[in-house]
């Protein structure tokens, strides 16, 4: 007999947003009169930039002739986009990074869920709670988590760090060392933000203990506080301590084009066996093997958010999301909801009313106002009675969701 990876097996139920599918198609199907709106998973509705459009049939036209044709991308990115990365997402904010040390992928889901694989197999992990599924998750594929608990919904081996309204959703250093630490600001799923002295805290006790900060910044682009960091290199000393991933997807529009970068310094190093060694060559290597680079035609996609009018096109569509974070956000308060993020962040997390369950609620507002939102507990104990809407749908669709939930 063959053996399965057993480790896959611990994993409890299928993944967050497909089980929520599954429940709206079931629900679609016996209901099929019903307008059922989607503000669960964080995927965008708006069509792509003008300027990327434009990149994408320039690039499309060059694989037509055998001049300009390319094949295989480099392996770590082609360096026009590197460049503009680090140029643009970096340096313009101050912030030292080299063009080497981006490294260009197909998005933030699949290099936070790889990332794991350059750390030692019993490195432990500390996470937020509620956190981004793929974070714990494809450290329990690496056998790295220990075992679930049903009851408490917490694996035996991860460091759990609750953010809930009672810390402002920040979350707290641990009492026990962590080896990996996974931060995301603004927050997925609470849509809430930490300071820059907030984070220099974590990038200090990171450097004192000799752990690695993993810092997804696939919301940046939706801050509009000025003491709110873009990237955890504002902050003193990151280079030694910190990786950080960025995501084309909720800022341009790439959830389906497919486009990410991840940042690693070559001062994050340790002394391993009397040599000295770069995470940065060993995310090298696995690239190397495991990946043939983003698409060409995807990569001058990429470029072309960071051109003059890119910029401005990008700019807009953000704001036009943020008007319907602000209308979900007051309409919500104004129904009578305790209500959460949605200012530096297009998720806004609102406290479950009488005290229901997030499954609850999320059954109740299906059934009931045929709108679709994700349940906090999906994404750790700590969002239990908590619930996600996202400010990705379009205005209309967004306005309607807001009054038949005000309605109810
Ligand atoms: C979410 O809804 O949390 C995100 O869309 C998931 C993702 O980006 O993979």
């Amino acid at each position: 007999m063959f053996k399965p990876n057993e480790d896959y097996l611990k994993l409890p139920g299928s993944y967050l947003f497909s089980t929520i599918a599954k429940k709206v198609a079931a629900f679609q199907e016996s209901n099929p009169d019903k307008k059922i709106i989607r503000l669960g998973i964080g995927d965008v509705t708006k069509p792509l930039p003008k300027a990327v459009i434009e990149a994408l049939h320039k690039a499309v036209d060059e694989q037509a002739n055998a001049e300009t044709f390319r094949g295989y991308a480099p392996d770590l990115g082609y360096e026009f986009l590197r460049h503009a990365i680090a140029e643009n997402d970096f340096r313009a904010r101050g912030c030292n990074i080299a063009d080497d040390e981006v490294f260009i992928s197909d998005g933030a889901k699949s290099d936070s869920g790889a990332i794991q694989e350059i750390f030692s197999k019993d490195a432990k992990i500390a996470v937020c709670d509620p956190v981004y599924p793929v974070y714990v998750d494809s450290n329990v594929m690496a056998g790295r988590c220990g075992d679930y608990d049903e009851n408490t919904g917490m694996w035996s081996n991860v460091i759990y760090m609750p953010c809930t309204a009672e810390n402002g959703f920040a979350p707290e250093l641990p009492s026990e060392t962590p080896d990996l630490i996974y931060l995301c600001f603004p927050n997925n799923p609470t849509g809430e933000a930490i300071t820059k002295d907030q984070l220099q805290k974590w990038v200090d006790y990171a450097n004192k203990v000799g752990a690695v900060i993993i810092f997804d910044a696939a919301y940046e682009a939706y801050i509009s506080e000025d003491n709110i960091p873009h990237s955890i290199y504002e902050c003193k000393g990151a280079r030694t301590c910190a990786i950080e991933l960025r995501s084309f997807s909720k800022n341009a529009g790439f959830t389906g084009l497919r486009l990410g970068a991840t940042i690693i310094p070559h001062d994050l190093k340790v002394s391993f066996n009397g040599k000295e060694v770069e995470m940065h060559s060993l995310w090298a290597r696995r690239h190397g093997t495991k990946y043939n680079g983003a698409p060409y035609i995807v990569q001058r996609a990429g470029e072309a958010i960071y051109s003059p009018e890119g910029k401005v096109q990008v700019k807009e569509m953000i704001a036009s999301y943020m008007k319907n974070a602000k209308y979900i956000y007051d309409g919500l308060k104004e129904a009578g909801y305790t209500v959460y993020g949605g200012k530096n962040s297009p998720y806004i997390w609102l406290k479950t009313p009488d005290n229901m369950t997030s499954w609850e609620f999320f059954d109740y507002l299906l059934e009931k106002a045929n709108v679709v939102g994700t349940p906090g507990s999906g994404f750790g104990p700590s969002g239990e009675h908590y619930f996600r809407l996202t400010a990705f749908g379009s205005y209309e669709n967004t306005v309607e969701a807001i009054n038949r939930i005000k309605a109810l």
